[in-house]
């Protein structure tokens, strides 16, 4: 009988918040790699919100997932069979290739993995997330030494990657998170100059108060009615980076409008941000990255669960806004 390879699969559509329900673990045969391909054992799944609106068809490049189809993802994995010319047995590759346990692939959206970091930071902090936060902080709102620089979602791998490197940029950095474990690990581990847990009653006057010359640069990671509140407390011709919009992932409603006219009165500079127009600097970026990782001046958290078949549990974990760090599904191990 042919190995298997273990699959999360959609069982039906999420309404809402995802339920594990949503989800089914299947046992499909493992693929083998014909001629110009290589097959991947992967080590990492990398989970991320642009999933939830990937598997309803609402993200750029995504169709609408049916029940029975592999859910959208990205790993981390080592090559264990070519037939490429370019891929060797023992080579690291990031690939699309799905909540899975094997892939093959032809090269397509491949990229090989020199490894001289953690494994696992390649899906967080020098990975997408990590070149989301690089283009948002270097490219867009470009924090200058003594501006105060305010991110939400501080705690989680976009944030927590951007507020660390305006800080490298001399800004005053200061986090939105939700609950103060998140908090702590904001201040403590990511060195940041404070942080304000949206969750309390009063967090706009803590906010005011850890922004007492206003705020300059916003990476908003949230959207919803914490863009308004925030954009309440900016300067003039302050930088506002569009980035995220976790407040509105599992909405079933309409889309909550925002105050135009506090953007029109302070000349807001608005960013929209998509990290699919940096790939090519992804090389560059990664690099420097870490380098700073190595160098102890770049700090990553991860939220990780062991086993694949509990991609469900952290995905719903994820979605809900509970998620403390990175979530990383580990697949296998790094070595056999
Ligand atoms: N534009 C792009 O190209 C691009 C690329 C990558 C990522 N992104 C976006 O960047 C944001 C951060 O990504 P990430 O990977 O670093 O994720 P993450 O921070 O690990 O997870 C999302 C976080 O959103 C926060 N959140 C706020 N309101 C929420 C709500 N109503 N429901 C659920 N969560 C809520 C939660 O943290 P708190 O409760 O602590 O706020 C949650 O942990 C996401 O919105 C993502 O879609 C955009």
């Amino acid at each position: 009988m042919a190995e298997a390879n273990l699959q999360v699969q959609l069982a039906r559509q999420p309404e809402g918040v995802p339920k594990v329900t949503d989800f089914q673990v299947i046992k499909a045969e493992r693929p083998t790699p014909g001629a110009g391909q290589f097959l991947l054992r992967n080590i990492y799944l990398s989970l991320d919100p642009y999933q939830r609106g990937a598997i309803a068809g609402r993200h750029m490049g995504h169709v609408r997932l049916n029940p029975g189809d592999v859910i959208y993802g990205r790993c981390l994995g080592e090559v264990i069979e070519s037939k490429h010319p370019d891929y060797r047995v023992g080579d690291h590759v990031l690939t699309e290739s799905g909540w899975q346990q094997f892939f093959v692939s032809d090269g397509t959206k491949a990229r090989k993995i020199k490894a001289d970091a953690p494994l696992s930071a390649y899906l967080g902090a020098l990975g997408m997330p990590g070149l989301t936060a690089w283009a948002g902080v270097e490219k867009l709102g470009s924090p200058r030494i003594g501006e105060t620089f305010v991110v939400s979602a501080a705690a989680g791998p976009v944030g927590a990657t951007a507020g660390q490197l305006a800080k490298a940029k001399g800004a005053r950095v200061v986090g939105i998170a939700g609950g103060d474990e998140k908090c702590r690990l904001v201040v403590d581990k990511f060195g940041f100059d404070a942080c304000v847990n949206y969750k309390a009653e009063n967090w706009t006057d803590q906010l005011k108060a850890a922004c007492r010359n206003g705020i300059q640069v916003y990476f908003d990671n949230v959207a919803g009615p914490m863009l308004d509140a925030v954009t309440a407390q900016t300067t003039p011709y302050a930088r506002i980076v569009l980035c995220g919009f976790a407040s509105q992932h599992n909405r079933t409603d309409a889309w909550v409008g925002h105050n135009v006219g506090q953007f029109v009165g302070k000349r807001t500079q608005l960013h929209g941000l998509v990290v699919y127009d940096y790939e090519e600097q992804y090389g560059a970026f990664t690099k420097v990255a870490a380098q700073m990782l190595r160098d102890g001046k770049l700090a990553i958290h991860e939220d990780r669960i062991e086993g694949l078949e509990f991609a469900p549990q952290l995905f719903v974990k994820l979605m809900k806004g509970d998620n403390v760090g990175k979530a990383i599904v580990v697949i296998g191990p790094e070595k056999l």
